[in-house]
């Protein structure tokens, strides 16, 4: 009998998650779910050991910790696969010029946008960048989410991209090295800048992160940049992901499809032809409905998107300029009602599908023995109050590593 440390959550008035243990899931399978009523987890260490109804909870022997889940409900640990986390300084001056009509891609030409926290993120130095890291952690974790990706891409120079992916690390985030996020204008043009990035930056960089990612748009990298950029980071030994279809269509998918990417990530301007290659291939969908909000954007396909079969997942894209949003419950909801997801769909979009974007698609993302003992429980007598309670606080603690990490009350 295992020794390790054990946590029982009793008395839980749901427990749910997705079927199976198949990563990703598509189709039907996004929207089947293993739904438990009156219910408990067991956890063992960091690993969930038993999940079941309390009428065949069998007697336990030992020390062990115990949480009233009464009038919760257990959903796993939301996973936050695409973020910016790692920023300093705001755009709410530029938030408010765009409610007064100002376009992003405009003020992003005008040296604004993501260069303005460029400038932010690099006067502020490494231990300011891992304070704010751990600051946007905690918001993260207060929505429910107990795994988060964060990218760099704020610092285009090779002493903040590498402090950002530190900091990120230091905060317990899985970085992502963005080094194609803009051209700063110390750089005469994209491919000078891809220059001194892959040969000054990329070498430490994939050391420290996990994938690379580049931001696939006219005014930042075009398809050629973004591959000779992806296939030096691959040879690095990085996965690779991609900002693509945010605003045009400009080879994306294609180039996702041919290098074998994890993911494309907007795609709000990805129109039929875009769904169907994608949904033909493992390269997973990313879905950010609080960017394409936030930016008064048209939403991506999601609908077609799965009805075609495409592994779709869904995050919030947290960042200053395009998604001031940390909340994945709030994500839901907008998959809910804009997206026309099931609410099912969405916990799957943002619990085992986001997982399998990170690569941890056989250990994050479902309550089930063997997976990881990350649970958040909500505050809720049914579990899909995650996407019904429109900007609601639902999440009333979260379970990471089978610790109880944070409470909104006593349970
Ligand atoms: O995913 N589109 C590119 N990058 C981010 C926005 C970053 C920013 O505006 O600071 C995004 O939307
Ligand atoms: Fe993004």
């Amino acid at each position: 009998m295992s020794t390790a440390r054990r946590l029982l959550i009793r008395d839980l008035a749901q427990v749910v998650s997705p079927s199976g243990r198949e990563a990703p899931l598509r189709g039907k399978a996004l929207g089947e779910l293993d739904l438990l009523e009156h219910a408990y987890v067991l956890c063992a260490g960091g690993t969930i050991e038993a999940v079941g109804r309390m009428a065949d909870l069998p007697p336990l022997d030992g020390e062990i910790e115990e949480l009233d889940g009464s009038e919760l409900c257990a959903i796993p640990g939301l996973v936050d696969c695409h973020t910016h986390a790692c920023f300093a300084g705001d755009r709410v001056e530029e938030f408010a010029l765009r409610a007064a009509g100002a376009g992003y891609e405009e003020l992003h030409a005008a040296g604004g946008g993501i260069l303005a926290t460029v400038r932010a993120t690099r006067a502020a130095g490494e231990q300011a960048l891992t304070e704010a890291v751990e600051r946007h952690r905690g918001w993260l974790l207060h929505a429910g989410t107990t795994t988060f990706e964060a990218k760099s891409g704020y610092g285009l120079d090779r002493e903040t991209e590498l402090a950002q992916l530190r900091a990120i690390r230091a905060a317990g985030g899985i970085p992502t090295f963005l080094g194609a996020h803009a051209v700063p204008p110390e750089h005469a043009d994209a491919d000078a800048y891809l220059d001194f990035v892959l040969a000054e930056v990329l070498p430490e960089a994939a050391l420290l992160a996990e994938a690379a990612d580049v931001f696939l748009e006219r005014g930042a990298f075009d398809a050629a940049q973004a591959r000779r950029y992806l296939e030096a980071c691959r040879d690095a030994g990085l996965a690779l992901r991609l900002h693509g279809d945010q605003f045009t269509e400009a080879g994306a998918i294609a180039l996702a499809i041919d290098l074998g990417a994890r993911s494309v990530d907007h795609l709000e301007a990805t129109g039929p032809d875009g769904v169907r290659t994608l949904a033909a291939s493992r390269v997973a969908a990313v879905l950010l409905p609080a960017s394409a909000l936030f930016l008064g954007r048209p939403l991506p396909p999601a609908r077609a998107l799965v009805a075609s079969g495409a592994a779709i997942a869904l995050a919030t894209d947290f960042n200053p300029g395009s998604a001031f949003c940390e909340s994945l419950p709030l994500v839901a909801s907008l998959a809910a009602t804009q997206l026309r997801l099931a609410p099912a769909e969405a916990l799957a979009a943002c619990t085992v599908n986001a997982a399998h974007v990170l690569g941890r698609g056989d250990r994050l993302g479902r309550l089930a023995p063997g997976y990881a003992a990350d649970i958040t429980l909500l505050d809720a007598p049914d579990w899909r109050y995650l996407a019904y309670h429109l900007g609601g606080e639902v999440v009333a603690g979260v379970v990471k590593d089978g610790a109880a990490l944070w409470r909104r009350r006593a349970y």
